[in-house]
């Protein structure tokens, strides 16, 4: 670091021609690591994004209009000819595994707070027999694919400061789950200062600024500055298979999707599943203003949510589920600024400083955070797959402690999942598996063939089965 009293001055005249002085209101009471730290932190700070954050978005509170236009994805095969077109992109999918143009990009750096679970979502106990993690529970699925398509495939992991630590230490305790650290990748996503009603930024401690995740849409500048996207490149990685810690059903680096995705040469491509219900907590893939896009639930009216087509099905009815494949040519274009996505904001509860120099938590919102996402992206792809599957197959997310999206809906779902396999492969089940606890391992069977292949004959289920 330069000269700490030099940069001091510089950066407090910084500060000062923005408004922000009062950062430094405790600059003479702190030690001199303390003093380190704030420089080191103010350093980083785009004061000039801020101000315009504050004069577009904080200060501008005109609603803006928006139009939206529901989408048709590619449906799920029925017909004989649909079924004859997964297969032919199932196998264009599987060609690009083998021959190694594949990665997995997890985002794994929210913060969990509906879930109220201290630590990372990703090391939450979810197996419904063997209680195996969420992260495990993936790092097998890729570890099943690697076996079955004779392939590596190098997985980029975005954490955040508050979660990064943990992260690591927990695959290291665990060996990586039995894939080689070399294929593994972890990189931090960047932070945001948050700004109170008047744009000033929010002090929580005297010696820092407030700071939260960027959002997931902060994983382009992040896979740029950690090294991803030149390791990528390093080993011809082409496509990158996106998903979120959350969703225990995902089907990781699915050849079909993929498969869509290469043949038509798009740039992102989305995963959709027919609403559960109107106000399912879901961001909707559609048209805004003309371009692809999702348009967050919390971004969308009642009357959105709830107008009906002619046939009276939802007409905003594409739920995203929150899975895409990006092409590395696009994420470099988004990484080389060729595009900047837009910031979100939210008005949240965030932690100030009272007139002693003391930490507050306040009751109610008092502060706008800023969060990019990855999504809006889909606005910028030239061309774009939105593929419709089946939620039952693909789609149950651990978001809440209770309730809908929780994790005994997740067992539930697996449990569900598990026992229609078992079920085509002739094995004999009670009608209602909602009382059992059924899991089998992706290292055992990675879908429905793949256990038909191996398992024959019938057999008596006991109330808890594992199968490994
Ligand atoms: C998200 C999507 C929603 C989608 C749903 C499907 C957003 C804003 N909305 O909702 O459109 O229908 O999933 O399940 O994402 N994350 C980071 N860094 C961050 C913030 C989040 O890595 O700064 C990660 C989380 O660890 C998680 C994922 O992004 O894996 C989703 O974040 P979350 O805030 O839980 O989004 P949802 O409201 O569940």
């Amino acid at each position: 670091m330069k000269d700490a009293d030099a940069l001091y001055h510089e950066l407090l005249d910084r500060a000062r021609r923005m408004g922000q002085e009062h950062i430094f209101a405790y600059w003479d009471q702190l030690t001199r690591l303390q003093k380190e730290a704030l420089l080191r932190q103010v350093q980083q700070m785009d004061f000039e994004l801020l101000h315009r954050l504050h004069q577009t978005i904080v200060a501008n509170k005109k609603p803006v209009n928006v139009t939206l236009e529901p989408v048709q994805p590619i449906p799920l095969p029925r017909t004989e000819e649909q079924k004859q077109q997964t297969k032919q992109m199932a196998a264009v999918g599987e060609q690009a595994l083998r021959d190694g143009k594949v990665g997995a990009i997890l985002v794994a750096g929210g913060q969990g707070t509906r879930l109220g679970f201290d630590g990372p979502k990703g090391i939450f106990p979810i197996g419904p027999v063997t209680q195996k993690s969420l992260f495990q529970l993936h790092a097998e699925k890729l570890l099943a694919a690697r076996r079955r398509y004779q392939t590596r495939v190098p997985w980029y992991i975005m954490t955040s400061e508050s979660n990064h630590e943990q992260t690591v230490t927990f695959f290291e305790q665990h060996g990586y789950f039995g894939l080689p650290q070399d294929d593994v990748f972890f990189f931090v996503q960047g932070m945001m200062p948050a700004l109170d009603e008047q744009g000033k930024l929010i002090m929580d401690r005297p010696d820092h600024v407030f700071m939260s995740p960027d959002g997931h849409g902060g994983i382009f500048a992040a896979l740029k500055k950690s090294g991803a996207v030149e390791d990528m490149q390093n080993r011809g990685i082409e496509y990158l298979f996106y998903f979120q810690v959350d969703n225990v059903l995902v089907k990781i680096c699915d050849p079909v999707f993929l498969g869509y995705h290469i043949h038509q040469q798009a740039d992102m491509s989305a995963k959709v599943v027919p609403k559960r219900d109107p106000f399912e907590k879901v961001g909707v893939v559609g048209r805004i203003n003309g371009k692809l896009g999702v348009i967050e639930y919390s971004d969308m009216s009642d009357e959105e949510k709830q107008a009906r087509d002619a046939q009276g099905n939802l007409l905003y009815n594409a739920g995203s589920i929150a899975i895409h494949v990006l092409s590395r040519r696009f994420i470099e274009k988004i990484c080389n600024h060729d595009i900047e996505l837009p910031w979100h904001i939210a008005h949240k509860k965030v932690p100030y400083l009272d007139e002693q120099g003391q930490t507050v938590q306040p009751d109610a919102p008092n502060g706008y955070k800023f969060e990019r996402f990855i999504f809006d992206a889909l606005n910028y792809a030239e061309r774009a797959v939105v593929l419709e599957v089946d939620r039952s197959e693909e789609f149950s997310p651990v978001k809440n402690a209770e309730g809908e999206d929780s994790p005994s809906t997740a067992r539930r779902d697996m449990t569900r999942l598990f026992a229609s396999w078992l079920r085509t492969a002739g094995f004999s089940l009670p009608e209602n598996v909602d009382e059992m606890r059924l899991e089998i391992s992706p290292l055992f069977a990675l879908d429905r063939d793949e256990f038909l292949h191996k398992v024959e004959g019938h057999l008596r289920i006991p109330k808890a089965f594992y199968l490994e």
